[in-house]
């Protein structure tokens, strides 16, 4: 099956030692510096990166969304990702993303299609900060500082129609630019929610993180953030969002059927088909924690999915 050609999924960074993780960090961060510019892999301490969406930082922190727990240093935010459009491996270079322009495209069945320079939309939104868990499905979790705004926001800003059922969401396609876009994966990179999920307060843009602009490798200028559901679901670096009654098919879906499903709601519980998913990799201290049901967000979304019992929500 495909996806056990894939390295990056291999789950390697599961099974390693808690110190593995710790000294490969060190590691990764050691290099920047030795490099003598983090911002060669940020991407934003370059003059000629300078982000015309750098003044709305820092934004005001909404005080509803607090955590369990304390906040991933920014240092393995910055040097431990899965952008697979640029590499397989967690330390990727993504410094050949141009954000600049760069606009999303709103279509499928909305009142009438629309082309938004980000600028545009980020003004025209507000932007928040809130923190938020990150739990990927390879068993790894952060705690991050997203800022940007609500997903519910911006599908009333799409304004679709009453007969639209789910969101659809695609990451740019440029083989020149993403070298891991001339690989055979069936890109673009696509994730979809159904219309509820998005109009759930959770469900979030991101445009930024640690009260600057995101940095490429996290999905600049424009993300999703789905705390609730396996890391794969929060698409990096979007450029168009249709609006669809049929059930998108998603990227990992295509790729690994029997193991990667549309819903991909966190529990401990229902094992990977290659791994258990009862306990997490806290990346702050490389410490194993028991894995949350709804990454601990039930409260706010286990509703969703009443009466949809039957459905394979956790995969
Ligand atoms: N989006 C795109 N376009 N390409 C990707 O490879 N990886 C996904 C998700 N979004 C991915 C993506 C996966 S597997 C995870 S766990 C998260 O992004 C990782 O986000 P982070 O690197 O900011 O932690």
């Amino acid at each position: 099956m495909h996806v056990i050609r894939r390295k990056g999924w291999e789950i390697a960074e599961n099974l390693a030692t808690p110190e593995a993780l710790f000294l490969d960090r060190r590691a990764a961060l050691a290099g920047l510096i030795a490099a003598g510019a983090l911002g060669l892999s940020g991407g934003r301490l370059c003059a000629e990166d300078a982000d015309p969406s750098a003044a709305l930082y820092p934004a005001r922190r909404d005080p509803a969304y607090v955590l369990d727990r304390e906040v991933t240093p920014e240092k393995y935010n910055l040097t431990y990702n899965n952008f697979y459009e640029f590499s397989t491996s967690k330390r990727l270079d993504a410094s050949a993303l141009r954000t600049r322009p760069w606009t999303v495209k709103f279509d499928g069945m909305v009142e009438k299609e629309q082309t938004v320079d980000v600028d545009t939309l980020f003004k025209a939104m507000g932007l928040e900060e809130r923190l938020y868990r990150h739990r990927c499905v390879e068993a790894w979790s952060m705690a991050i500082p997203w800022t940007g705004f609500p997903l519910k926001k911006l599908v009333e800003f799409a304004k679709p129609l009453s007969s639209a059922n789910y969101v659809r969401f695609e990451t740019f396609l440029d083989k020149k630019m993403a070298p891991g876009q001339r690989t055979f994966m069936p890109w673009p990179y696509v994730e979809g929610l159904t219309m509820a999920e998005a109009t759930n307060d959770l469900a979030f843009i991101a445009t930024g993180a640690y009260g600057k602009p995101l940095p490429k490798q996290q999905g600049a200028p424009i993300r999703l953030a789905t705390p609730w559901k396996y890391g794969f679901k929060s698409i990096k670096s979007i450029v168009r969002v249709s609006f669809v009654d049929k059930r998108p098919e998603t990227f990992w879906q295509t790729l690994g059927p029997e193991e990667y499903g549309f819903w991909a709601n966190v529990n401990p519980e229902v094992p990977h088909p290659r791994w258990s998913q009862a306990r997490e990799t806290f990346l702050n201290d490389g410490q194993l924690r028991p894995t949350l049901i709804y990454n601990g967000y039930g409260e706010q979304v286990a509703g969703l999915y009443k009466g949809l019992e039957k459905e394979p929500l956790f995969m």
